[in-house]
């Protein structure tokens, strides 16, 4: 038998499958499901500052090959989440787990992570950088002054193991960027890739989900060539400790 046990940061998982952000992590039963399932480790929702509703349903459909969505990150706020990884790593201080989030401008991300920070929290946090920054601006790593800004602001404090969740890059000269930022911090891990942005799914002459007018980040296999590449492209690019 093939093992499927790795290690991200030095810490240890038994199996390297594992939920994605955003999929049966929103609520405590649900977490408990994933971590009581063969997965070797979960990761949390999302997190912003405070509770959201997120967007108007239908904000999910599942399509032919894949899924479209636009939630809004939706969420229970982080407290909701580091309260239960706090008591968790008490209960199972063998296992580690990660803590996905972001706040809603880079003024909320950095209150939420020195949160994190003066928290007895021991796992692993991803920041998520594919989500919106300011109205009329692409999303924070699409927009790579803002990346390498909020990445300088966020280590001169954050010395817990960090890693940032990304979109999908889609050109070489991108890719090449992307990593000349990324490899300037002690970055522990990046994990490839989040939806890939506005896609448009019509059936019957309607769109399928109520934001946006229909338009959402797509998963499943019609993405999966794009996150194959993304996961290679950087491991050909990033420093070896990441
Ligand atoms: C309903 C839904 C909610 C998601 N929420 C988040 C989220 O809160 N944070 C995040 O980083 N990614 C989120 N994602 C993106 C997934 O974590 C994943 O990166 C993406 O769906 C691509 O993987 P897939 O092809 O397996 O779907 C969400 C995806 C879906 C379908």
């Amino acid at each position: 038998m093939v093992s499927t046990k790795t290690q991200i940061a030095g810490f240890e998982f038994d199996n390297c499958l594992m939920n994605a952000a955003g999929v049966a992590c929103m609520t405590i039963e649900e977490l408990e499901g994933v971590k009581n399932s063969a997965a070797g480790t979960f990761v949390t929702k999302t997190a912003t500052l405070d509770f959201r509703q997120g967007n108007p349903e239908p904000r999910y459909q599942d399509v032919p090959l894949g899924s479209i969505n636009s939630m809004g990150l939706p969420n229970n706020g982080l407290d909701y989440y580091l309260d239960y990884l706090l008591d968790l790593q008490e209960k199972e201080p063998s296992r580690t787990f990660f803590l996905s989030l972001v706040g809603m401008s880079p003024e909320e991300t950095h209150t939420i992570l020195k949160k994190v920070q003066e928290s007895d929290f021991r796992g692993l946090t991803e920041l998520n950088l594919s989500c919106p920054n300011v109205p009329g601006k692409p999303q924070i790593a699409y927009d790579f002054e803002t990346t390498d800004r909020i990445l300088a602001e966020v280590f001169a404090y954050f010395t817990k193991p960090l890693g940032i969740k990304l979109p999908p890059y889609f050109d070489i000269v991108h890719f090449d960027q992307a990593a000349a930022i990324f490899n300037k911090y002690p970055l522990k891990f990046i994990n490839c890739v989040n939806s890939i942005g506005n896609g448009l799914y019509i059936e019957d002459e309607s769109v399928v989900i109520r934001p946006k007018n229909g338009f959402g980040g797509i998963g499943g296999e019609y993405i999966k060539p794009t996150a194959l590449a993304n996961v290679h492209a950087f491991y050909q690019r990033l420093n070896p400790q990441i």
